[in-house]
């Protein structure tokens, strides 16, 4: 894969994008997701479109100062290139023009289009004058959309549901190509899973074919100007293609000098029968396929399990809490209650310990018993996403135990479950070949219930071998517990 383009042209548009950077609104920069791609990823994601043929038409959604469209043209030439280029930002449309100029020519056609794209696109959408682009080039905004927004309102037109301006962007510009027009775009990897984002995955896989997906190993480095955390890719889509092999690249660095090339079945990136089409990112080929999961073959309905998230939320229950445990209140679990590895009750610090047992709060506490917790959201730092541990029977006293909403809690019709399943289930989703699965789809460090619910489980009887082992040991190292569900993996086989 070559990627290139001249020096020159490049360090202009590298120096034009910091200089506008500096003048940018920081309010407004907020709310236009002014992220700007540093030139060695535009010319990257530039490489990526096919050998071109014939008359190009370049859709470029969100241009900025024009860093994609200058890396499209250094890579691919004017000759019969015609470029519209949508710019909502007054401070930016300077620099953009400036950017075009550059390439004056009477082969070149360039159109600055001072508009929302989002009323744009559905507009033409809408009225049947779709631009029929041949290639788009897109680093969208990145920003919630409100739910009865204006743009949610417009989306909803063109039967669009989605929840986040980089994936309306998306939808919109795979609408506006023509039959075999090549979309290249670098956006946050949080469509890949998530509840919200599903019908925006079946939108995108029922219009195009996913052919090409590059991860950034490091969530930091993309976007090196700015203090961007989320962990972003570059996608390559086909609009109209039958959906073939999916090329995935990774790369630590912007540089690309470590670049990683794989191809993988479709069927390894979004699983035939999985309904929430999460999309998967599978970045060791040893690993590849959903038997990268040692043991995992069952679903947990299928060994009667459930996962859920913590159902009291605190801020609601406000009156309800106590600092300490008294008579009359049930325990209540929050993440701080198990830092150290293992369960500590009561704790001292700012969340209380206990939540008062009535009949108000009775429908958010669940049965005393044994369960798996997984913490909702991990720090950068930690090793692992997925983080688990056990809550066993006879850690309480009382009847009922409260789980708070940034915990997620595995029981069984609402109670709770075997204490060598809720030690298994730990060890499991401790493992780090369970947690390299959950990065293959996930590059938040959150974790949700509907995330649990996807993986493959062990049986019940391996997950309760795999308790009982775990309880007899005081303390699990991830070396111990690899080997252990290596080991159970090898008995399957
Ligand atoms: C993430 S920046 C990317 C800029 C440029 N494409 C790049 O890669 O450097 C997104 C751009 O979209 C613009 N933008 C935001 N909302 C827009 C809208 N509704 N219509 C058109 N442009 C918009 C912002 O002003 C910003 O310049």
């Amino acid at each position: 894969m070559s990627i290139a383009a001249t020096k020159t042209a490049l360090s202009v548009v590298d120096h034009v994008r910091r200089e506008a950077n500096g003048r940018l609104n920081s309010v407004r920069k907020l709310e236009l997701g002014q992220f700007m791609t540093p030139d060695s990823i535009a010319r990257f994601m530039a490489s990526l479109f096919s050998q071109r043929e014939g008359s190009v038409r370049l859709l470029d959604a969100g241009a900025g100062v024009g860093s994609l469209t200058d890396a499209f043209i250094s890579r691919w030439g004017t000759a019969d290139v015609n470029v519209s280029a949508y710019e909502i930002d007054p401070t930016m449309i300077s620099y953009l023009r400036n950017t075009l100029n550059r390439y004056g020519n009477c082969r070149f056609e360039a159109s600055i289009i001072e508009r929302d794209f989002i009323q744009d696109a559905v507009y033409r959408i809408k009225l049947g004058k779709k631009e029929r682009f041949t290639h788009a080039i897109l680093n969208p905004p990145y920003k919630k959309i409100g739910s009865d927004s204006q743009h949610r309102a417009l989306l909803r037109a063109v039967g669009l549901e989605t929840v986040n301006l980089y994936t309306a962007f998306l939808g919109l510009v795979i609408e506006l190509m023509g039959e075999g027009g090549e979309i290249v775009a670098i956006i946050p990897r949080s469509f890949c899973n998530g509840l919200y984002y599903k019908p925006f995955r079946e939108w995108m896989l029922g219009r195009a074919s996913l052919e090409h997906i590059h991860l950034f190993h490091s969530r930091t480095s993309a976007f090196t100007d700015d203090d961007v955390l989320q962990e972003n890719v570059i996608l390559k889509l086909t609009r109209g293609k039958k959906q073939g092999e999916v090329t995935i690249t990774t790369s630590s660095d912007p540089s690309f000098s470590n670049l990683e090339t794989n191809s993988y079945p479709f069927a390894d990136i979004v699983h035939a029968d999985d309904e929430q089409k999460f999309i998967h990112v599978p970045t060791d080929p040893a690993h590849g396929g959903i038997s990268g999961v040692p043991l995992a073959s069952r679903s947990l309905e299928e060994i009667g399990l459930e996962v859920s998230t913590g159902p009291v939320v605190d801020f609601r229950l406000k009156e309800f809490l106590r600092a300490q445990p008294e008579s009359g209140a049930a325990p209540l679990l929050y993440p701080t209650h198990f830092t150290n590895g293992a369960l500590e009750w009561p704790r001292q610090s700012k969340k209380p310990n206990a939540i008062v047992n009535n009949a108000e709060t009775k429908k958010w506490l669940y049965p005393n018993g044994s369960y798996t917790v997984v913490r909702r959201f991990s720090s950068k730092e930690e090793r692992r996403r997925i983080v688990a541990h056990v809550v066993d029977c006879g850690a309480f006293e009382g009847d009922a135990i409260g789980f708070e909403n940034h915990l997620n809690v595995f029981h069984s019709a609402k109670k709770g479950i075997s204490p060598d399943v809720a030690h298994g289930l730990s060890v499991f989703l401790n493992s780090t070949a369970v947690d390299d699965y959950f990065r293959r789809f996930s590059g938040h460090t959150q974790v949700n219930a509907t995330d649990l619910r996807i993986l493959l489980y062990p049986e019940i009887k391996e997950l309760e071998k795999l308790g009982q082992w775990g309880k007899k040991h005081l303390r699990l190292t991830q070396e111990m517990i690899d080997q252990q569900v290596e080991a159970v993996n090898g008995r399957r086989k």
